[in-house]
C-alpha cells in the first residue's frame, strides 16, 4: 500500500516535473517575464526534490542498491543530465542558441530516463528491440 502510493506520486512528480519544464521552455524562447516569478523559480525544485525522495524511499522499500543495478544507477546520472542541462536551458545558457540546446538535451535526457524506468535497463528504449 504504502510502496504503491510513493510510485504513483514518483510517477505523478515525473509528469508534473516535464510539463513544468516545457512551459518554463516556452517563457524561456519568448523572453516571457513570468519566468522571473516565485512560483516558477521555487516550485521545480520542491517537485525534483519529491522525485529523487519518493525514488530513494522505493530503493530502501525494495532493499535495491543503485550501485549494483545498472539500471538505477543509468536513472540517477540521467536525472542529473536532466537538472544540469535544465539549468542551462531556463538560467544559465548565455545565448539563446545554447538554451535552446540545453532545452533539446534536457528533454532528451528525461526521455532517456522513461525508457531506463520502464525497461529497467540502462538502454532505455532501445531494449525494446532486441
Ligand atoms: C526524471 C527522473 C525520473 C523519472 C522520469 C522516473 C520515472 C519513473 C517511472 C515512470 C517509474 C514507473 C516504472 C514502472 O512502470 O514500473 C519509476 C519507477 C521507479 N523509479 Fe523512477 N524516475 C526518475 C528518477 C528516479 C530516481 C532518481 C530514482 C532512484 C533514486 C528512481 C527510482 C525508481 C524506482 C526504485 C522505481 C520502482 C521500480 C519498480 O517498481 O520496479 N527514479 N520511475
Amino acid at each position: 500500500m504504502t510502496y504503491l502510493l510513493t510510485k504513483n506520486l514518483h510517477m505523478l512528480t515525473a509528469v508534473i516535473t516535464i510539463s513544468g519544464f516545457i512551459v518554463r521552455g516556452f517563457w524561456m524562447m519568448t523572453g516571457s517575464e513570468k519566468l522571473q516569478h516565485r512560483v516558477a523559480r521555487v516550485a521545480p525544485h520542491i517537485v525534483d526534490t519529491i522525485l529523487l525522495v519518493s525514488g530513494v524511499a522505493m530503493l530502501v522499500m525494495l532493499s535495491l542498491n543503485p550501485f549494483t543495478e545498472a539500471w538505477l544507477l543509468a536513472k540517477l546520472i540521467g536525472l542529473l543530465a536532466y537538472i544540469g542541462l535544465g539549468t542551462v536551458a531556463i538560467r544559465r545558457g548565455p545565448t539563446l542558441q545554447i538554451r535552446l540546446l540545453g532545452f533539446v538535451g534536457a528533454v532528451s535526457a528525461f526521455a532517456y530516463i522513461v525508457g531506463v524506468a520502464l525497461s529497467k535497463s540502462p538502454a532505455s528504449w532501445l531494449a525494446y528491440l532486441s
